[in-house]
């Protein structure tokens, strides 16, 4: 993962880059650096810790001055989160500069020809194995910087989105990518580098995306060249214009991103839908489902692909799309589906989903779908990534940025969407009455205001976290839609509280978890009026017999689990097929106020990152 940022302008390049890093966090935050050029030198300032850490050093080094710079936020995957592992990298020489998101795979054996050739390593990462590669090349053949890691590149298995700077050639940054996201900003006689467009929106829209196996020359006052890395073929720079506005990645207001994006749940569910669902006429229209109805329609099976939240998405989507359009669905992590041997043929529709579109083990899973004839649609947030370019179709989620690294409105913007593409294949066969159509889009249409009203659940959501903050171990029970939401409100509490947490299936209970209830015990139970309700019940009564604590997700007006139930929340009636985009919202705000009254980092969980673009 990682982050990365660079800036050749005018301007002041240290608060650009701090700026940027901060909005990268999301990325990585393990520890960070910052290399600038202050007309005569390139001075490096890098330490374990946050962006904040960064700067309080920055301070103390008095390292701010400069045009040129680039820094990074680390994710670590080559050697821990200290100062020396710590980006940028120098040459040996002292005269090259690198900062990198991905892994050098075959980094050791290019490690050991170089030590042969007398080059010494400080740090134990792949990335200075890489900036002396680029040394190496750049002496021996008196290349250039761009031609020295262009040739370098090519003896690298691995993923990589680079920048590097030669005190040599002080006007320049050459950067490139393979397997990792990587966007130029274009301003007027400056230029941004950066793994996403957040940290140069403030200052341009103009951004070129570089594709894989690409690489930029970026030199001041000058046009960016782009070429491939593989047989040095000059591409034509593709500027686009992006809608993302400052206002968007900023907290406006709340104290956490994740709590922001929460509450942004209506809105970006009403963004998803909009221009897609027409209840007046009856209609649901999607471009990537229209032009490749036939493909879903004469599809023998679906299979679903992702990691994460996006995979719980999925399983949502498993039990609508085979209750609701008849198709047999299978639901399928990326990182397993890659690795084994799936039995896809140009008969089979997949659908990958990914908030990011970047996921390494997603994208995998894409090219080997692809390989084996099938049709690949993607589902994913930030538009122009990769797994969106990636595939054969696809369409966006429109949630906005996320930033949380706990995953909220991405997942019930994905349940949406994919909601929207059962209820249309639906219609197209033939398997869903006109009624029932009818009834899913005028329900649909009222989730937003749906949510807004469990929104108001959240005072009782932080009582409840109050409660139980403490506790080593969290339950979460559902079936049916509601099972895997259990799971994903699991995930969300594991994420950020660092508590133990496991979904299940409420009637799997019994085979195994009971053993773990105890009067210590809290167990989420979602038990809404038309999902098995009975069944629940009597699971409630089960655990109940053994003292567990029961936190009920019940709908409005519910009596019956209010008796026996240690805590309820309400949530509004809706059918139970769209139940899901509004049990999961009381689960997230549980998690956050649990993660807050613990004082845990909740927008940057330890260990984590916002997009895994490493295996
Ligand atoms: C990481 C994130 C999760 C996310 C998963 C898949 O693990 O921390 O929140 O669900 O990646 O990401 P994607 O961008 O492919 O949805």
């Amino acid at each position: 993962m990682c982050g990365i940022v660079g800036y050749i302008g005018h301007r002041d390049a240290h608060s650009i880059i701090i700026k940027g890093l901060q909005r990268l966090e999301y990325r990585g935050y393990d520890s960070a650096g910052i290399a600038l050029f202050d007309g005569k030198d390139i001075n490096v300032t890098k330490t374990k810790g946050k962006v904040s850490d960064l700067q309080d050093k920055i301070n103390s080094e008095n390292n701010t001055v400069g045009n040129i710079g680039i820094g990074h936020t680390r994710w670590a995957t080559h050697g821990v989160p200290n100062d020396i592992n710590s980006h940028p990298h120098y040459s040996n020489s002292g005269d090259l500069v690198i900062i990198h998101n991905g892994i050098i795979e075959n980094y050791a054996s290019i490690k050991k020809e170089l030590s042969n050739r007398g080059y010494t390593f400080q740090s134990d990462t792949d990335t200075e194995v890489l900036v002396n590669l680029i040394e190496d090349v750049q002496k021996n053949g008196n290349y250039k910087l761009g031609k020295a890691v262009q040739i370098a590149l090519n003896q690298v298995v691995g993923a990589y989105a680079i920048a590097v700077f030669d005190v040599k050639k002080p006007n320049e940054i050459v950067a490139a990518r393979l397997g990792s996201p990587l966007a130029v900003g274009v301003g007027d006689g400056e230029f941004f580098i950066a793994s996403d467009a957040s940290p140069f929106i403030e200052y341009t829209n103009n951004a070129i995306y570089l594709k894989d196996e690409e690489m930029a020359v970026i030199r001041i006052h000058k046009d960016t060249k782009i070429r491939k890395v593989k047989d040095d073929k000059l591409v034509d720079p593709y500027v686009q214009t992006l809608k993302l506005n400052i206002e968007q990645i900023e907290k406006g207001g709340y104290e956490h991103f994740m709590l922001k994006e929460i509450f942004e749940q209506p809105s970006a569910i009403k963004d998803t839908y909009r221009g897609r669902l027409n209840v007046n006429k009856g209609i649901i229209k999607m471009a990537g489902v229209e032009d490749n109805l036939e493909k879903f329609l004469n599809a023998q099976k679906i299979t679903i692909v992702a990691c994460g939240t996006s995979w719980h998405a999925g399983l949502v989507a498993e039990y609508v799309f085979e209750d609701l359009a008849r198709i047999p669905v299978e639901v399928e992590y990326a990182s397993e589906f890659r690795y084994r041997n799936p039995v896809i043929s140009n008969k089979d529709v997949v659908i990958a989903i990914s908030q990011s579109g970047e996921t390494a083990d997603t994208l995998a899973a894409i090219k080997l779908a692809k390989e084996k004839g099938a049709f690949v649609f993607g589902i994913c947030n930030v538009v122009g990534s990769s797994i969106s370019r990636e595939t054969d179709a696809g369409a966006y989620t429109h949630a906005g940025p996320e930033i949380g690294v706990a995953s909220t409105k991405a997942f019930t913007t994905q349940i949406t969407l994919l909601s929207l593409i059962a209820l249309r294949l639906a219609k197209a066969k033939g398997s869903i009455s006109n009624s029932d159509f009818k009834r899913y889009l005028i329900e649909l249409e009222m989730i937003p205001e749906k949510v807004e009203e469990v929104l108001k659940s959240d005072a009782l959501s932080k009582h409840i976290a109050d409660i139980y903050k403490d506790v080593s171990n969290f339950l979460y029970l559902g079936r049916g839609f509601n099972f895997p939401v259990a799971l994903e409100g699991a995930l969300k509490l594991k994420e950020i509280s660092y508590i133990h947490a496991e979904g299940y299936p409420a009637a799997e209970m019994k085979h195994g978890p009971i053993a773990l209830i105890d009067e210590n015990m809290p167990i989420v139970v979602i038990a809404t009026k038309y999902g098995h309700y009975e069944k629940i019940v009597s699971n409630i009564q089960e655990i109940k017999s053994r003292k567990g604590k029961i936190i009920g997700i019940v709908t409005k007006g519910d009596t019956e689990v209010k008796a026996i139930a240690d805590h309820v929340i309400e949530i509004p009636e809706t059918s139970e097929l769209l139940s899901p985009l509004l049990t999961t919202i009381p689960l997230q705000l549980l998690s956050y106020h649990i993660a807050v009254l613990l004082h845990k980092n909740v927008d940057q969980p330890r260990n984590l990152a916002k997009s895994v673009t490493v295996e």
